[in-house]
């Protein structure tokens, strides 16, 4: 087992904070590990490859100042289409980031560099026959990530994905899709997972690039109000449906599937910055916060959540 992975077994709560396009950078990823979670941006958060230098130079040293301090994570498009692709790779190697995550394309690519420093890779996946290719390419781990994730969503109930994938995957299982809540991190490791990956939870934060209305949008949306649709990116996707209206669509009657872009950054970052994305966990936001709350949070509820299993034992038990 590498040091990153025996490290990952001792997070504060089993949960990482998951990248977020246009709303993770480098203080949300700082405050998430020395709160005791796994922190993550996407690359093309940053808008240069030099603002990525340097954002991945203060996150390291941050990380390395705390030695309690959970380890950190960059997310990587490697799509081969994605223009700064090896730019990106290049700075992975100069910094190490202990974890990178793939999306968008075949960890292939980056596995034997991200090894080479003694780095796992961890690929995010929306299905068994993705996941087994991941594997094969020589994935560390997997992220599922299920129905109900906000942003590019999964199809897949989580029952039905962990144990399926679990019948032939004993290594890192990571679990992504409406997590929210303490007893929800708590859920996935009972599931069968190892940990669980929030996105939309971390979004009402102080930490979030993201404008204020957004962030009270997600603090005052629920369930109900999340629309999937791939009219915005092409892909299925989770929004908002008061984001919807306001840039001009029915959420009732949306239109067919759009374009996917890959390969550039500016389409898509305007498609993203003008509809918001969240998914269907968004109702266990109730106010803006910030993150290192959120995660004390989560954990008390993780606990009780833990310590309710011996009365369900012995109410078995007593028959
Ligand atoms: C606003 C938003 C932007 C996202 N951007 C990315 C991204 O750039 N790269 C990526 O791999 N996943 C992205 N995701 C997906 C998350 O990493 C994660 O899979 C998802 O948030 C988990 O589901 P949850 O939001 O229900 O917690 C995004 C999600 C949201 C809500």
């Amino acid at each position: 087992m590498s040091d990153v992975t025996e490290r990952l077994r001792h997070l504060r709560i089993p949960a990482m904070q998951a990248p977020m396009f246009l709303i993770s950078g480098p203080e949300m990823v700082i405050n998430a590990c020395d709160a005791g979670v796994v922190g993550c941006f996407p690359a093309p958060n940053a808008r240069t490859v030099e603002t990525l230098d340097q954002w991945m130079a203060d996150i390291k040293s941050a990380n390395c100042a705390n030695e309690k301090a959970a380890p950190w994570a960059v997310n990587l498009i490697v799509h081969p289409t994605y223009p700064r692709r090896d730019a990106e790779l290049e700075l992975v190697l100069k910094h190490k980031p202990p974890i990178v995550v793939t999306a968008l394309g075949s960890p292939k690519h980056v596995v034997e560099q991200v090894h080479s420093y003694g780095g796992i890779v961890l690929a995010d996946v929306v299905s068994p026959r993705f996941a087994r290719k991941a594997v094969a390419s020589g994935a560390d781990g997997l992220i599922l990530i299920c129905v109900g994730a906000g942003g590019h969503t999964g199809y897949l109930s989580p029952f039905a994905f962990i144990s399926e994938v679990r019948q032939w995957w004993d290594g890192l299982l990571v679990l992504g899709g409406g997590i929210g809540t303490g007893s929800a991190i708590h859920a996935t490791q009972t599931m069968g997972a190892d940990i669980a990956y929030l996105g939309t939870r971390f979004i009402p934060t102080a930490e979030s690039l993201c404008q204020s209305e957004y962030k009270q949008m997600v603090a005052d949306s629920h369930a109900d109000d999340i629309v999937t649709s791939d009219a915005i990116t092409g892909v299925k996707a989770n929004w908002m449906r008061q984001s919807l209206v306001n840039g001009g669509y029915d959420p009732d009657d949306m239109p067919s599937q759009g374009s996917i872009d890959f390969a550039s950054n500016g389409s898509d970052n305007k498609r993203w910055k003008d509809i918001w994305a969240a998914g269907q966990g968004v109702g266990a936001s109730q106010s803006v916060s910030d993150v290192a709350t959120i995660v004390r949070e989560l954990e008390s509820e993780y606990l009780a959540s833990i310590e309710r299993m011996p009365d369900l034992k012995n109410a078995i038990l007593r028959g």
